[in-house]
């Protein structure tokens, strides 16, 4: 490991910070709001965010997918819809990782001409805002990362492998060529 980029102990703060925020701005609703996590990156942080947000609310998942090794490829693969009935209701999409910003610009407009819910807004945990390439601003940051770094842990993956961290952190060569050979 090259870097420690957010502890277990900071995710957890940045969980219980926007899960605050959105109990606050749901808690006049009259319909519940529904939280849409983004398979599979998003889960951990899904998972947590919920746990400490404790108004009422409905969960949805959607899959997408626009990345290949360390780059993103640009091109969104949309490999699961939402089933619960979100017209006219308030919608909080909830992803890991928004970097080109191409795959969450997708899911929203997606989501608001398919379906015309009330409101969409974005949660992400990482915020890589100096890599867009689409115009596009989260609600709900978790924490900013202002250079290139590809990030690994708490849900972001390499080939699919180590999703399975408590925290993040900037993976070295020798990690890399680990997993390439475990992915095989
Ligand atoms: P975008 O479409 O370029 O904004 O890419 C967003 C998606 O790419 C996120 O849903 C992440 O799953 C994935 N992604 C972005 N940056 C990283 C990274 O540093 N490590 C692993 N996955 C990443
Ligand atoms: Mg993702």
């Amino acid at each position: 490991m090259k870097e420690i980029i957010l502890s277990t102990e900071d995710i957890q703060t940045i969980c219980k910070e926007i899960a605050l925020k959105l109990k606050d701005r749901f808690k006049d609703n009259e319909t519940a709001p529904v939280f849409i996590g983004v398979l599979n990156g998003a889960t951990p942080f899904f998972m947590d965010l919920l746990k400490y947000y404790d108004g009422v609310c409905k969960i949805d998942f959607m899959q997408a997918s626009s990345y290949s090794g360390t780059n993103s490829t640009g091109v969104i693969h949309l490999s699961k819809d939402i089933s619960e009935d979100i017209k006219n209701k308030d919608v909080v999409l909830i992803e890991d990782v928004v970097d080109t910003g191409l795959t969450i610009n997708y899911l929203k407009q997606y989501i608001q001409i398919k379906y015309q819910p009330k409101s969409i807004s974005v949660a992400c945990l990482v915020d890589k805002k100096a890599l867009r390439r689409v115009d596009f601003d989260v609600d709900y940051y978790g924490y900013i990362l202002r250079d290139n770094k590809f990030l690994i842990g708490y849900g972001l993956d390499y080939k699919g492998l180590a999703r399975n961290y408590n925290y993040i952190f900037v993976p070295d060569v020798e990690e890399i060529e680990y997993w390439d050979k475990m992915s095989k």
